[in-house]
């Protein structure tokens, strides 16, 4: 990778040549100057080089091979110090044009302005919160507390996933379900296996839509991958512990415990704080056991700011 180290010692060295060149093109120009003043005093000077000054005292022979080996010598490394600037410039250019390329590819540049994209996001969660009045809501609050669960989180963790990629993660997250018949996303009571297929469908539905959209594509393995459990026994893909990307295993938390203080279609809402205890109790088995401690840090301290206690 191109680090700041890389990038500094890259300037350097460009500096460096430059000033040697600049420092050698001086050293011969008063070498040009001297050879110029000294012509002013010869007296004579044949073809070869040899020329001759007359001084009060003697007459002596001045060597000036012109132009000298030193000269060549000089010019040679005064043109490969100009070469080594030239190509420098040209690599640190085609580096950053690198650097710029292979960001875009995991964090591609927003094409739209941040506002644009907040409406297309919001008109996104609408459309399944208009199919489904059971989740109205649902998507913010799941967006709301997975920003909680984040902000306890250490800050190398945080690096490794932006804090507007989750939100917009934790607001699409459900998105697949449009594609779900009304009939098996509003029934009343149990589902049949054959109906449970349909709707283990919906994430794998909603990151193929969200990746249909370049400026989200990134978050949709947050969509993909927000079923899966820790010890592996979730869905689509059955991925186990940290195979499950971190955006998956926080909305795994935030959505599940959103879903126990709602009432849904098949079943009542239960009190927060229940919902807060059978989180801790699947640690490790349903849940990242690291997540399920931020979440612990964020429901004490207050943070999660449960506003819609359904049971209550
Ligand atoms: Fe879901």
């Amino acid at each position: 990778m191109f680090s700041k180290i890389k990038a500094r010692l890259l300037f350097m060295t460009i500096l460096v040549c430059l000033l040697s060149t600049l420092l050698i093109y001086c050293f011969l120009l008063n070498h040009e100057i001297q050879i110029e003043n000294a012509r002013d005093t010869w007296l004579s000077a044949d073809t070869s080089g040899t020329i001759w000054v007359e001084s009060d005292r003697q007459q002596e022979e001045v060597h000036v091979s012109h132009p000298s080996p030193l000269h060549w010598m000089h010019c040679l490394y005064c043109g490969i110090n100009l070469i080594v600037g030239v190509l420098g410039i040209c690599g640190a250019f085609w580096m950053y044009r690198w650097k710029k390329g292979s960001h875009s590819e995991t964090h591609p540049e927003t094409t739209l302005s941040e506002n644009g994209l907040d409406q297309i996001v919001r008109s996104l969660y609408l459309a399944v919160e208009m199919k489904d009045s059971y989740t109205a809501g649902h998507t913010e609050r799941v967006a709301q507390y997975a920003l909680a669960i984040y902000d306890q989180m250490d800050e190398s963790q945080k690096r490794m996933l932006p804090r507007d990629d989750l939100r917009y993660a934790g607001l699409l997250h459900d998105i697949g379900k449009v594609a779900i018949p009304d009939l098996i996303l509003q029934k009343e009571g149990k589902l049949t296996p054959e109906e449970y297929e349909i709707v283990k469908l919906h994430p794998t539905t909603g990151a193929d839509m969200v990746e249909q959209i370049e400026s989200l594509a990134h978050i949709s393995r947050g969509i993909r991958y927000h079923h899966e459990r820790w010890d592996g026994r979730g869905y689509p893909h059955q991925l186990k512990g940290e195979q499950i990307p971190l955006m998956g295993r926080i909305l795994a938390v935030a959505d599940t415990f959103d879903a126990m203080i709602s009432t849904r279609s098949y079943r009542q809402a239960v009190s927060a704080q229940t919902a807060y205890e059978e989180v801790l109790r699947c640690s490790h088995t349903q849940f990242d056991p690291q997540i399920v401690e931020y979440f612990k840090k964020a429901y004490e301290k207050g943070a999660l700011q449960v506003k819609k206690p359904d049971f209550e």
